[in-house]
C-alpha cells in the first residue's frame, strides 16, 4: 500500500478476527517502531510483544479502557524509562507518538488494524510484562485483522476541516 493509501486508511480498530499475525509481519511493525525519529536520538523505549491469550486477558484489565486488548492478536507495550520532570515526561510522550503512529501505518500497509491504550495500573502491568522498576508501561498497542470492515482509504474522515485547522503564514 502506497504510504498515503495507508495514512487514509488507518482508523481505530478494535475488534479483531481470531487469527494470529505472522511473526515476520509483526517484526516489520516494531521495526517501524525501532526507527522513529526522537530527541538527541535518545530511543527512550523498549517494546515487549505479547501473543499469549492469558497474558493478553491479564493485560486488558490495565486500564478500564483497554478491554480489546484481550482479543487482540498482539499487542505491544511500549516501556520508558520513569521520569520525575514533566519536561523530559513530555519529550518522552512526543516520540512515543511518533512510534505509535510508525507502527500502526506499517500495520496498515499489512492489512492489520490497530487501537492503542492507557496504562493506569501499573502494578499490573509489571506483573505480567516483567520490565524493572525504574521503568513503565507507558502505551499499549494492540493489534489484530479488523472483524469488521477491512482497511481502506476513508473519503470522508471525521475531522475538523482544512480551512479551519490550516493557517498559511499566520492566524
Ligand atoms: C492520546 C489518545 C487518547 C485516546 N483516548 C481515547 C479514549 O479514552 N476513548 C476513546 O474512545 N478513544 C480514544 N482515542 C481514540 C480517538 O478517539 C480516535 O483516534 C479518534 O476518534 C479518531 O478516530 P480514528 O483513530 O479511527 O481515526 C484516543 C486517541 C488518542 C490519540
Amino acid at each position: 500500500m502506497e504510504t498515503l493509501n495507508a495514512l487514509q486508511s488507518r482508523r481505530n480498530v478494535r475488534t479483531y478476527q481470531d487469527r494470529p499475525i505472522p511473526n515476520q509481519d509483526l517484526e516489520t511493525i516494531l521495526e517501524a517502531g525501532r526507527r522513529s525519529p526522537s530527541s538527541r536520538n535518545e530511543q527512550r523505549w523498549d517494546f515487549i510483544v505479547c501473543t499469549d491469550r492469558n497474558q493478553l486477558t491479564r493485560l486488558s484489565e490495565v486500564w478500564r479502557g483497554a478491554s480489546f486488548v484481550a482479543t487482540s492478536a498482539a499487542t505491544i507495550a511500549l516501556i520508558i524509562p520513569a521520569a520525575d520532570e514533566a519536561r523530559v515526561r513530555e519529550s518522552i510522550h512526543y516520540d512515543l507518538g511518533q512510534v505509535t503512529m510508525a507502527m500502526m501505518l506499517a500495520a496498515v500497509d499489512l492489512g492489520v488494524g490497530s487501537g492503542h491504550t492507557a496504562v493506569a495500573d501499573q502494578v499490573l502491568a509489571r506483573d505480567v510484562l516483567g520490565h524493572p522498576e525504574n521503568m513503565v508501561c507507558a502505551w499499549l498497542v494492540a493489534l489484530g485483522y479488523p472483524a469488521g470492515r477491512p482497511l481502506a482509504p476513508i473519503k470522508t474522515p471525521n475531522r475538523r476541516d482544512f480551512e479551519q485547522v490550516v493557517h498559511w503564514d499566520s492566524w
